[in-house]
């Protein structure tokens, strides 16, 4: 396998790493009370598995051989939901520096056919990064009050799950 699928493949783990990272937020904030804010990890989690099975598909698509390996344990704990999303943002603009690298791989290769897939992840990075510094922001402008937490949790409940799970926190 050539250098540019083998950094494919392994971002596959990193996408599902991702899933799980989201995922143990989720529990955390339920576990914290937070139910709005686990319900949109969540849905974030499930996004991931989406980046994931693009990843898987196209390998495939193009007669590669899919190998998938360990994922790493995500941490389980964050101090508060600020801290969660501030975690969230710092993990997100490394996917993104992972994305532009495999970009930079498909160019040296070059393999037109790659760069055209990985321009949805390019724009996606965006919006990942840009959902995070939102939440963010809104936070910072709330401050930590009960009052505005609760507010930012039942904001967050509302985001649409993309497919249907036995548990939804919200
Ligand atoms: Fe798959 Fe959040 O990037």
């Amino acid at each position: 396998m050539s250098k540019l699928f083998e950094a494919i493949n392994d971002q596959i783990n990193a996408e599902m790493f991702s899933a799980y990272l989201y995922q143990s937020m989720a529990a955390d904030m339920e576990h914290k009370g937070f139910a709005g804010i686990a319900h949109w990890f969540l849905a974030q989690a499930q996004e991931e598995m989406v980046h994931a099975m693009k990843f898987y598909g196209y390998i495939i698509e193009r007669g590669e051989k899919v190998t998938l390996k360990a994922i790493e344990a995500p941490e389980t704990t964050w101090k508060d939901p600020k801290a969660a999303f501030e975690a969230a943002l710092k993990h997100e603009k490394y996917i993104t520096s992972r994305i532009n690298n495999l970009y930079k791989l498909a160019q040296k290769a070059p393999d037109p056919a790659t760069e055209i897939m990985l321009h949805w992840f390019i724009k996606e990075q965006v919006e990942e990064e840009a959902n995070a510094n939102e939440i963010l922001a809104k936070i910072q402008l709330m401050g930590k009050t009960p009052d505005a937490l609760y507010l930012l949790d039942r904001e967050l409940a509302a985001r649409p799950m993309l497919f249907t799970m036995p548990v939804t926190a919200a």
